[in-house]
């Protein structure tokens, strides 16, 4: 998500903090901005500069209108979260009275109670972010703080502790020369600490190391809910939100400067797929209000309008529509509203029956697809209400929509989606209860039962992460196969179409994704001896039987030669007898678990893909965001 730069020592502030934003480009964002400050003893000014648009943008603003050199900055680069990609919502935010200067990584759950307060105070605010109450609130603890050396820190540690939910946070203040605080909860940052040639010590803030790799390769790791003041005499004192001391992690980075944008990954893909505990997480951040209620980000439709719907189409291309299809279990089990799913480039054309009382949910990682786009306009031409699952925030399809739910999942590099995916299911899981909340058909406490399993997932998808070395060298032994087949039931069919897109899509292998009940009317013939068939076995708790009919599937490809590879829950033995692999995932509710048991075969294809010596970040013929028709 947002970059994050810091610096403290005797170098040109902006040179540094610059270069450190460049090399945080890569983690994608939509405006930049930079703060310095400025003057000579206690008593100084802040200077600041922020565009909309890549940094070349602020660029040309700063050669227009050159800040004063300063040894003190920090630096953003922000993707849009609260608030569109604008001038005005990029960092950094400025308190009031012009002495703070912030910027945040993160979203702020309980910004809007915060905002109220500062109004109440006779506060302007002069953007829509969730960020800028923190300026305000820091301006005030700093007035607030006792005069001392850690005034700054303190001010900070006060203001933290009545932020919830996820923040890094940096901010320099006109009235301390030497000083640069910051703090972390849920969202990353690291220091650098180094000395330029002539022994002087300086001092680096990042979200990642790639910030400073340049400068120094000796870092901090934060703990969680920890303060961090940088102070060119006293060097780095970090306390928790309290003021208890506390001792930050010190670690020689041994990457080079590609290695650190890749979070000293391989490739992007595999640093996204690690991503997704947090990026699971962020999407489920904030959702519950104050009464229980789910929260959406925007909502431009009435409660009766939410009320009249009695259809649903889900619409989307790629691993989106699989996405879709997991959404239709979902959205039909808890609001009993039907539901089709579609791909976006055939819907408009088949002219599909749509009213006022039709609502289309449309799912874009990227909020550009253009077939999901010409869908969406063709659903509005025909008066029917339009909701969209996207990552992008500020991009065209959230923006025609009626409702956008966003899954807050930061930026996705490679071109195969990965977190976009695990994040577009629980966002349409967060859709499906939204809707029956609406509707009247579950409580506040059903919906909350429901979401505490949700936020049981980064977890559960933690844990799948930490077992992936069989899976890997498993993946390294299918690298020759000609064929792989992907078989399940229920929602784990839908996981089944995906895995083998991904196997497509990165090692070029001929796989197929299909509902295992469909095996005796065709596919079985494809079968050979030796021929890989995957099976996402649904839980033994599942209905209906499905468990035990996977399981009888899985006895009939067996016995024509395959080479099966189950994908389980932990405890489920059935499977045992007839696998010549088992991949374990944690037990997970029924509906829930293409969330993880996905987490697997996004990591098999990747093996497979490099192995066969591919871009896994770059498959041939590909393209991240497909704004043709
Ligand atoms: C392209 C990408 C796919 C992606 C699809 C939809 O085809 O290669 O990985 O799933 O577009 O993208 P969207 O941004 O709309 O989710």
């Amino acid at each position: 998500m947002c970059g994050i730069v810091g610096y403290v020592g005797p170098q040109d502030a902006l040179d540094v903090v610059l270069e450190g934003l460049r090399r945080l480009e890569y983690r994608g964002y939509d405006s930049a901005g930079v703060a310095v400050r400025v003057g000579n003893g206690a008593s100084g000014e802040l200077a600041s500069a922020k565009k909309a648009g890549k940094l070349a943008n602020l660029e040309k603003v700063l050669a227009d209108q050159p800040l004063p050199s300063s040894t003190i900055g920090i630096g953003h680069t922000r993707w849009a979260t609260h608030g569109g990609p604008t001038d005005r919502n990029a960092h950094p935010h400025l308190s009031a009275d012009g002495r703070v200067a912030v910027i945040h990584n993160g979203i702020i759950e309980n910004f809007a109670a915060l905002r109220t307060e500062c109004e109440k105070r006779g506060i302007e605010f002069s953007s829509e972010t969730d960020t800028e109450v923190v300026a305000h609130l820091l301006a005030a603890a700093y007035d607030e703080a006792p005069a001392g050396v850690d005034r700054f820190a303190e001010a900070m540690r006060a203001v933290c502790r009545r932020l919830e939910g996820a923040f890094t946070l940096v901010a320099t203040h006109a009235d301390e020369p030497d000083t640069v605080v910051a703090a972390r909860r849920n969202s990353p940052l690291v220091v650098g600490v180094g000395e330029t040639a002539d022994g002087t010590p300086e001092y680096f803030l990042g979200s990642d190391v790639a910030a400073f790799i340049a400068h120094t390769r000796e870092a901090r790791e934060l703990g969680q809910d920890q303060v961090v003041e940088i102070d060119r005499a006293r060097g780095l004192t970090v306390t928790d939100f309290s003021g208890a001391p506390a001792e930050p992690k010190a670690y020689t980075v041994d990457w080079d400067a590609a290695a650190a944008e890749k979070g000293g990954y391989d490739w992007f893909m595999l640093k996204e797929i690690a991503e997704q505990p947090r990026a699971v997480a962020d999407t489920l951040l904030g959702r519950l209000g104050e009464h229980g209620e789910l929260v959406l980000d925007e909502v431009r439709l009435s409660d009766q309008e939410l009320r009249d719907i009695d259809k649903v189409f889900v619409v989307a291309c790629g691993t989106a529509y699989h996405a879709g299809l997991i959404a239709k279990y979902a959205i039909e089990h808890w609001t009993r509203i039907p539901v089709e799913v579609e791909v976006a480039s055939e819907f408009r054309y088949r002219d599909p029956v749509l009213d006022r009382s039709t609502l289309v949910v449309v799912i874009s990682q990227s909020g550009e697809t253009m077939d999901t786009l010409m869908a969406l306009r063709h659903a509005k031409d025909q008066k029917a209400r339009v909701l969209a699952i996207c990552n992008a925030n500020g991009s065209t399809i959230p923006r025609e929509s009626d409702a956008v739910l966003y899954t807050h999942a930061g930026p996705e590099v490679a071109v195969a989606s990965t977190k976009g995916f695990t994040t577009q299911v629980v966002a349409c899981y967060l859709v499906g209860l939204f809707l029956a909340q609406v509707r009247g058909l579950k409580y506040e406490d059903e919906v909350a039962a429901i979401v505490e399993d949700l936020r049981a997932l980064p977890d559960k998808v933690a844990e799948v992460l930490e077992q992936m070395e069989p899976v890997r060298a498993l993946g390294r032994s299918l690298a020759d196969a000609n064929t792989i087949l992907f078989l399940g039931r229920h929602v784990a069919f839908p996981v089944a179409l995906e895995g083998a897109l991904k196997l497509k899509e990165l090692a070029y292998i001929h796989a197929e994704g299909f509902a295992a009940g469909e095996l005796k009317h065709g596919p079985i013939a494809l079968i050979d001896q030796g021929t890989p068939v995957i099976v996402v076995v649904p839980s033994p708790r599942s209905r209906e039987s499905v468990h035990g009919k996977v399981v009888s599937n899985i006895q009939e490809v067996r016995a024509r030669g395959a080479r099966t590879i189950v994908i389980a829950e932990e405890g489920d033995e059935d499977v045992v007898p007839y696998a010549d692999h088992v991949i374990r995932v944690p037990r997970t509710p029924t509906l829930l678990a293409p969330v993880v048991t996905t987490v697997p075969l996004q990591v098999l294809a990747c093996e497979i893909a490099d192995t066969r010596g591919y871009d896994v970040d770059q498959p041939r013929n590909l393209a991240k965001s497909v704004t043709v028709e």
